[in-house]
């Protein structure tokens, strides 16, 4: 294989479009089967990372229209082998309160109609999914947020819907009964698409809002609407990022990715 560009990822969910110092860094655009994916290469945390904004810089691309295979394939073709996922969730569950961070271990997926697979162009295989979230990077991320005095919640299931529309009340119990803790847009495919390409990913995520309004006495709450994620995230933007940071120092060079498929297969397609 040739020399990886970078070995550790940072995807920036909503409220986060960029990582680094624009004098330290460089901004490519990588071509990939899927069509381009524009990543920016820089330091964080004494390493190399490449960091990928899911919804483009301006918040421009919508969850279900984001190019999820584009973006992991490009981060697949730089060497990287750990992807840092950042993202903004409501809480379903009354004990995942707006303001709590969270490594999420688990998702429901609810989206429908979206592209989550590469195996059309890697010859075909069932990739196991019962720990969808790679527990090393896990227990790495965990220690090192405990480590750095951050309170974090160690685990959770996220229910991944289609948006852009946030969900009735009715929606949003049902997920709560069904086991679910938290609420997002976009963390499904782009968990499982890392996975087929031997790329562990450790979620960290925001709970910016009590969804559907369904606060903890089951009462109505407030009222949900984007402007009140994005001013909740823009708050919480330093201590995102300062997670972000330790974590990434914590992850160790040799961590060698997740071998959930036949590695040589995508070794092959990739051209490494
Ligand atoms: N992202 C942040 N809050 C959300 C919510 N309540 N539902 C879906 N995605 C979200």
């Amino acid at each position: 294989m040739t020399e990886p560009i970078a070995r550790i990822a940072v995807i920036g969910g909503s409220g986060l479009y960029s990582l680094f110092d624009p004098a330290a860094s460089e901004k490519r655009r990588i071509e990939t089967p899927y069509g381009p994916a524009d990543v920016t290469v820089g330091e964080l945390g004494g390493r190399t990372v490449a960091f990928l904004t899911r919804h483009g810089v301006n918040h421009s691309v919508a969850p279900h229209l984001i190019n999820y295979r584009a973006n992991i394939w490009a981060l697949a073709s730089l060497g990287v082998k750990a992807i840092l996922s950042s993202a903004a969730v409501g809480g379903v569950s009354p004990d995942y309160a707006p303001g709590s961070l969270v490594l999420t271990d688990q998702y429901i997926d609810r989206t429908h109609g979206r592209a989550d697979t590469f195996f059309d162009l890697v010859s075909v295989q069932h990739l196991g999914s019962a720990d969808p979230f790679d527990p090393v990077l896990h227990a790495i991320a965990a220690d090192a947020l405990q480590s750095a005095g951050e309170t974090v919640i160690h685990e959770g299931t996220v229910v991944v819907i289609q948006g852009p529309r946030f969900s009735t009340r009715a929606e949003s119990l049902w997920f709560r009964a069904a086991g679910a803790h938290t609420v997002n847009m976009t963390l499904y495919p782009e968990v499982p698409l890392a996975a087929e390409l031997g790329i562990g990913t450790v979620n960290l995520s925001y709970v910016t809002d009590s969804d559907a309004g369904v606060s903890a006495d089951e009462k109505q709450g407030e009222v949900l609407s984007a402007e009140l994620v994005f001013s909740r995230l823009k708050e919480a933007q330093p201590r995102i990022v300062a997670a972000i940071e330790t974590i990434i120092r914590a992850i160790p060079d040799e961590y060698a990715g997740r071998d959930l498929i036949d590695p040589a297969e995508v070794a092959k397609v990739l051209n490494q």
